[in-house]
């Protein structure tokens, strides 16, 4: 160990998608939102979950008349992808309909923390710009599983 244990924490760590993965999963997301049930914001989403095992789910928002049911485009990915069996996240992609890049709102970021509390979080729109960021980031000093320990 000695002089090398700074290392230690970063073996845990998910190493970062390449930038070919990075690219598949943000096209996987703009196709995604296609799919988008948006019939009262007409805002469609979609979102794209690299999971550490490989696997790409896709999910769209999908809306309702009970405004308060709307389900996000992130959210509908990511429980895909754990109805698949998964349950770790190694990055997400998101499109919005928009000129600038958004970020997954609190709710999404809470979810989020659950299975991937290390993702990357890219956020790609109708422009060239882009967001990176990290779970980390957007969610500092989450609450997750292990504060129920
Ligand atoms: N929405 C998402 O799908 N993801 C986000 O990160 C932000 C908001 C959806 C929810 C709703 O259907 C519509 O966008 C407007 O808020």
């Amino acid at each position: 160990m000695g002089s090398f244990a700074f290392l230690a924490p970063m073996a845990s760590r998910p190493s970062s998608p390449s930038p070919a993965a990075l690219r598949r999963l943000e096209r996987a997301a703009r196709v995604a939102a296609k799919a988008a049930y948006a019939r009262y914001s007409k805002y469609r989403v979609g979102a794209a979950v690299l999971t550490t095992s490989g696997r790409v789910f896709t999910g769209c928002n999908v809306e309702n008349a009970s405004y308060g049911l709307c389900n996000c485009a992130e959210r509908t990915a990511i429980f895909t992808a754990v109805a698949a069996g998964e349950r770790s996240l190694r990055a997400v992609a998101i499109y919005t309909p928009t000129r600038t890049p958004a970020a997954p709102c609190g709710a999404c970021r809470q979810v989020i923390r659950e299975f991937g509390p290390e993702a990357l979080i890219v956020s790609v729109c109708n422009s060239a710009k882009r967001l990176t960021t990290s779970l980390p980031a957007l969610l500092p000093h989450a609450f997750g599983p292990e504060d129920l320990a």
